[in-house]
């Protein structure tokens, strides 16, 4: 028998359960103490956490034909992602995923940088100066417009609203029944099954509206939707109408949520960080000048996106994954057996003195050019990685420097005074009480928000 990796003791029969359960980033970064590779009991489950960047990337990327996705997490997924890229294995994800690549080429995605930068003007517009918003909100509500309109060109307020509203709902019902473990199967008219059912019944009936309308018109809007109608196998061969629903509300699910909250933390570390605010608002005054940005100002706005991949050091949205051996395997040395959880914990590691030295301080020049190729390799993992890796990850990264190019050149946000921030695990890493923050306007558009012309600026004497 294989030598079996330092065990982090939990309770009598429950395990490190209800520790996991009340303050799970805690102990994310508790389990650390024990090893790169640890082992627990989940209730009556064996589990193993990964610590270090080898042991992660090892199972994430060398041996990742030996894994797939863990049963607990389709289990609280499938009812509402199907069979679509997230929550699917071997060759059926390999296929689905060749189907689904072409979507997020750089070409195609570079399409979308003025959607991006439409509804964050807009965005702008509704702000004013002095007024006190929950900012958590707000980024919900802009990644939410922008998905809607990249992935069903869906910008009828009314219908993304109620769209908005079923997939929240879809969200925190899922992440219910995750906290529920084992999870009360799917068909069990329970409350809470009945109002998820319900829900995702909403966003059925409108995602196939969209694949009827655009079948029937036959027109490329140029959407993520049209891509997913029009893809096709090697052989010829298309998706069907339920795959295509499947891979629409994959991306839907997995696609406005992360963003909205990389941005939320993103507000939040700006408000507490006075200094790397001036410099951001020292770029954008010096590229941009006050206009909107545009997809060829994505590579001047270098440390725009410092400050987003050090905000998601912090605070990764993905704050870790989970994998199934489908075989015995051996990991960093030890035994585990076929069917056996594993935990990347990638909240623990960004957060690790290891890797990052004086690792709870904010300080996005530890991406700068100079500085990034000392980040030990794998260590940084927002986006995860391997061949399972984030399928979104440029347009996540162009939607969250675009949002805050166009945002922070007109405002400053505050803290509310007596906000408590508490970050709280949920299916991404949330604020348990939100953002409140107080809105500040530091200029006024130089442009108007429906249009990217630049009008002349008043001459100052
Ligand atoms: C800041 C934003 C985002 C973060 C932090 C993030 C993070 C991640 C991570 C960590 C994974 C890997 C999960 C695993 O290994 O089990 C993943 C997978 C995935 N992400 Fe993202 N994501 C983001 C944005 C997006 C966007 C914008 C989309 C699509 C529009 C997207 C679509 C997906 C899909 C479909 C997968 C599954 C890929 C597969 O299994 O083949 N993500 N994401």
């Amino acid at each position: 028998m294989q030598p079996q990796p330092p065990m982090r003791p939990g309770r009598f029969i429950v395990g490190i359960m209800p520790e996991f359960r009340q303050d799970s980033l805690e102990f994310m970064l508790d389990v650390r103490k024990y090893g790169d590779l640890v082992r627990t009991n989940f209730g009556p489950f064996p589990m193993y956490f990964a610590n270090s960047p080898e042991v992660i990337h090892q199972i994430l990327v060398e041996d990742a034909s030996k894994y797939q996705k863990s049963q607990v997490v389709k289990d609280v997924l499938k009812p509402s992602a199907g069979n679509g890229i997230f929550t699917s294995d071997g060759d059926f994800w390999r296929r689905q995923r060749k189907l689904v690549q072409p979507a997020f080429h750089t070409r195609r995605i570079g399409s979308y940088a003025d959607t991006i930068t439409r509804f964050s003007a807009e965005t702008a517009e509704v702000w004013r100066d002095g007024e006190t918003r929950m900012i958590d909100e707000d980024m919900m509500h802009l990644t939410m417009q922008i998905i809607c309109k990249v992935l069903f060109d869906a910008e009828i307020r009314e219908e993304v609203e109620q769209l908005g509203g079923a997939m929240s709902l879809i969200f925190k019902l899922s992440d219910d029944r995750f906290n529920q473990l084992p999870a009360i199967p799917y068909w069990v008219p329970t409350h809470l099954n009945r109002t998820l059912r319900a829900n995702i019944g909403v966003v059925d009936v409108a995602i196939q509206r969209f694949i009827d309308d655009r079948r029937a018109s036959k027109e490329d809007k140029g959407d993520l939707l049209s891509m997913l109608l029009e893809a096709q196998d090697e052989d010829g061969s298309a998706m069907t109408d339920r795959q295509v629903r499947d891979e629409a509300m994959t991306l839907f699910g997995a696609g406005h949520e992360t963003t909205a909250v990389t941005l939320m933390w993103t507000w939040y570390l700006l408000s507490q960080h006075p200094d790397v605010e001036a410099k951001l608002h020292q770029e954008l005054d010096e590229v941009l000048g006050g206009r909107l940005p545009t997809l060829e100002d994505l590579g001047r706005l270098k440390y725009t996106e410092m400050v987003v991949k050090e905000s998601m050091r912090l605070y990764p949205p993905a704050w870790g994954t989970s994998r199934q051996p489908i075989e015995d395997v051996t990991v960093a040395g030890y035994g585990i057996a076929k069917g056996v959880n594993i935990f990347a914990n990638i909240y623990g590691m960004h957060r690790d003195a290891r890797f990052f030295a004086d690792p709870l301080r904010f300080d996005p020049e530890r991406f700068s050019p100079e500085r990034e190729k000392d980040i030990p390799k794998h260590a940084y993992l927002p986006f995860g990685g391997g061949p399972r890796v984030c399928i979104g990850n440029a347009f996540a990264m162009m939607e969250a420097k675009l949002v805050l190019a166009v945002l922070a050149q007109r405002f400053h946000l505050d803290l509310a005074p007596g906000h408590i921030i508490k970050p709280e695990r949920q299916f991404t890493l949330r604020s348990r009480h939100g953002m409140k923050m107080i809105v500040r306007a530091r200029q006024p558009a130089l442009y108007s928000p429906h249009e990217q012309t630049l009008e002349a600026p008043t001459p100052t004497v």
